[in-house]
This record gives structure tokens, sequence and C-alpha cells, in this order.
């Protein structure tokens, strides 16, 4: 997937990836891609506290957590492409591909944002979030994260791809791993979300809307990569 497409054609792949053949197919041929040593030190770690944290088991909490989080390279993707707009707006073909991540950095943003703001409508259902462990420190990590994605991607491009390649890999097999163990209680569960409406996206149970998480992660993760080696 090219980073040029637009919101529908993201929705239409994401519906697409409810077939297991389809997402297999989309998903294999990314799954043993290695990063470069940088990113898979920066990325390994941040799984390794996410879980030390958090526990290694998924939880609405841990989503939560995560999605605060995931939002932040694609924010500082786009801060990065305006900075670099700065320096090279008279070389069209550069200012080209800059405005083409900004504008997928903006729909990818966007996406996050509705995950983060719906699972946090469900995790307060669940269970009981703590200031420290739940607010304060994602928001710290965030803070971090932002700045490692938009110096890195300043320095080299191909390094904060990577991370985020690491980051959303993770997030995809821990909202596999959740879909699988809980598929009977999530399927029995409605959802009713005005935010969900308003970003267009209509599951009729928590187990459609979390399939439909899996899917982003899974777009975003391969996305990174395309970014990187457009045939890959
Ligand atoms: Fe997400
Ligand atoms: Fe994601």
């Amino acid at each position: 997937m090219e980073l040029t497409r637009g919101n529908e054609d993201l929705e239409r792949l994401n519906q697409e990836l409810n077939d297991p053949e389809t997402l297999r197919a989309y998903r294999e041929p990314l799954d043993a891609y290695r990063p470069s040593f940088l990113p898979r030190i920066l990325g390994s770690w941040l799984v390794f506290c996410g879980n030390l944290i958090y526990g290694e088991k998924p939880t609405y909490l841990k989503f939560r957590a995560v999605e605060v989080i995931a939002r932040v390279p694609y924010h500082s993707w786009a801060s990065s492409a305006y900075t670099l707009l700065t320096l090279f707006y008279s070389d069209e073909g550069k200012a080209l591909k800059l405005s083409n991540l900004a504008r997928y950095a903006r729909f990818a943003q966007d996406n996050e944002t509705m995950h983060v703001i719906v699972i946090s409508q469900l995790a307060r259902q669940e269970e009981r979030a703590g200031f420290f462990r739940h607010t304060l420190i994602p928001m710290l990590f965030a803070f971090f994260y932002f700045w490692w994605s938009y110096v890195l991607y300043l320095a080299n491009p191909r390094y904060s791809y990577e991370l985020n390649y690491m980051f959303e890999n993770h997030a995809f097999e821990q909202y596999s791993r959740f879909l699988e163990e809980n598929k009977e209680a999530l399927s029995h569960k409605p959802i009713e979300s005005a935010f969900l409406n308003w970003y267009g996206r209509h599951p009729r149970t928590q187990y459609e809307f979390f399939q439909s998480v899996r899917n982003d992660e899974i777009i975003h993760r391969n996305s990174s990569i395309h970014e990187i080696t457009p045939k890959a």
C-alpha cells in the first residue's frame, strides 16, 4: 500500500482483511522483516517495558496505553515532513513525497485517535484505571517516543519507519491474541459509540470493533515498510 491512498481505500482494505486468507497473504511477506540495529533495540525496549508495566496478556487498559503511544509516530512524521518542507519547498519532487507522507500521517493519526478514544470508553466499563500506571506513564512514553521518532526521521527515515514496524507488529499480535482468547465474550457485547459514528465505522459488537483495530494495525505495520521498499 502506498501512502498516497485516501481513507476510503484504507477502509476498504480494512474490510477485506476480515477474511483470514486475505489477512494471511497480506501479513506473511513482511512477518520476517528484520529492522536495522538501532530501531530493533529501541522497539524491543519499548515492547519489553510495555510487557513489564502492563503484563504480557492483552487487556483493555493495556490497549489504552498502547493506543496513547501508537498515535505518536504519525504525529511526529507529520511534524518532520512540515519541518523538511521549510527546507525543500523549491524541490517539487521532494515536496510531493513529503506532502504524501503528511497526508497519510493525518489519516493514520486520526485512526489511532479513534482507537484510543473508543478503547478508553470500553476500558472504563471493564477495569479501573490508576493515574500513574494508566495515565502518567503512557503520557511520558508518548512524549519521549515523539522525539525519538521525529529525530530518527530527520536523521534517517528508515529508522523511524522500522521502529514503527516493531510497535505496530506488537499491537497486531496483541489484538489477534485478544480476539482469539475472548471471541465468545466479545461477540456478545454490543458497541455504541458517538466517536465511531463520527469516524464512519459501524461495528455491531466489540468483536467486530477489535477485529477492525487489529486490521488497522497490520495496515500500519506494512505501510511503514512499503514506504522504505515500495515493492515489499
Ligand atoms: Fe491503534
Ligand atoms: Fe497502529
